[in-house]
């Protein structure tokens, strides 16, 4: 639907007959409030809106402001006879008018404006439908992303629950680590996810391998142990949005010399974040080693001293700043 304000008759007459044949509803008002009256009570879409400026009591860049109210997606345009820049300006700037018409116009030219605003309005109003579907979906993944994520954390506390409580520490360090080394958003979050998830494949052996301190295990639990990293991925990489995570999980068992597994990587070869994690991890179960009672700088030292070997050297900094923040007054 279209509408035209002006408070000359005249005009408006000669404006019904320009658009008498067209294949869309038409309206016209004689003054903005009777406009703003017609807005308010329209059954149909109001696509266009054109308004002449000098009018007694409201202008046209006045009615414009005001019809954002009833139709913030109306394509909006200005009549005037005087060419005034400013009155211009601000119809477009405050009143969101795309067009500028002159007085008196052209006929053709007249319709073919209403018939590119309509155009206009049409596929904007698609576009924003569409927007709004992607929304909506995007909303319905995030819900279903967090459901699953969920459920694989309440697999963790169900079978091993200190081993929830250590990976929610590991996490606060690990994201500790990456902000203090200026990491972006995204890692920060595949970090955090990977750290809660990091050792998800201990789950799946009996609990008193899991629950078992690795020097004290025998050859063959062992073996099982160093599997963990690569069960932990396959568990979680089929979820497409877990694919990095999982190769996060599976590295946290390497060493900076390439000492560690599954892979035996070493140095930049092993993914920032696994490489965050192991020392993250490391920093965690050292803080909790006799009943938690070993103070900060006594753990700082032992793990430190490993930096070059076990750990990234250029890592050891930031680890230090988080522990330092974290466990104050230790
Ligand atoms: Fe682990």
């Amino acid at each position: 639907m279209v509408i035209f304000v002006d408070d000359e008759e005249q005009v408006l007459q000669s404006l019904k007959r320009l658009f008498r044949g067209e294949p869309y509803t038409v309206v016209f008002a004689t003054s903005g409030k009777l406009a703003l009256e017609m807005l308010a009570a329209a059954e149909e879409e109001v696509e266009v809106i054109v308004s002449d400026q000098r009018m007694p009591a409201m202008t046209g860049t006045e009615f414009l402001i005001r019809s954002q109210e009833f139709a913030p997606n109306a394509i909006r345009m200005i009549m005037t006879g005087y060419s005034d820049i400013q009155v211009t300006i601000d119809a477009i700037n405050k009143g969101g008018a795309t067009r500028y018409i002159s007085k008196p116009w052209d006929n053709q030219e007249m319709l073919s404006f209403v018939q590119e605003a309509i155009a206009k309005y049409r596929d904007d109003s698609k576009l924003r439908t569409d927007l709004h579907k992607i929304h909506e979906q995007q909303r319905h993944h995030q819900e279903h992303f967090s459901a699953l994520f969920g459920a694989l954390t309440g697999f963790i506390d169900l079978t091993l629950p200190a081993a929830k409580r250590h990976a929610a520490i590991t996490a606060e360090i690990s994201v500790g680590m990456g902000v203090s080394l200026g990491l972006s958003p995204t890692d920060l979050e595949k970090i955090r996810m990977a750290a809660l998830l990091h050792d998800i494949g201990l789950n799946t052996l009996s609990s008193d391998v899991a629950e078992m301190d690795p020097l004290c295990m025998s050859a063959t639990q062992y073996a099982l142990y160093r599997s963990h990293p690569v069960i932990g991925q396959s568990m979680i990489e089929t979820i497409v949005h877990l694919h990095d995570i999982a190769l996060i999980v599976r590295h946290h068992h390497e060493n900076f010399d390439g000492t560690g597994f599954p892979d035996g990587l070493a140095g930049n070869a092993i993914p920032q974040g696994s490489a965050i994690i192991s020392l993250a991890n490391t920093l965690e179960s050292e803080m909790e080693l006799n009943g938690g009672k070993l103070p900060l700088q006594k753990v700082l030292e032992k793990v430190s001293d490993r930096g070059g070997t076990e750990f990234d050297p250029q890592l050891i900094p930031h680890m230090v700043r988080v522990a330092e923040d974290m466990y104050r007054g230790r």
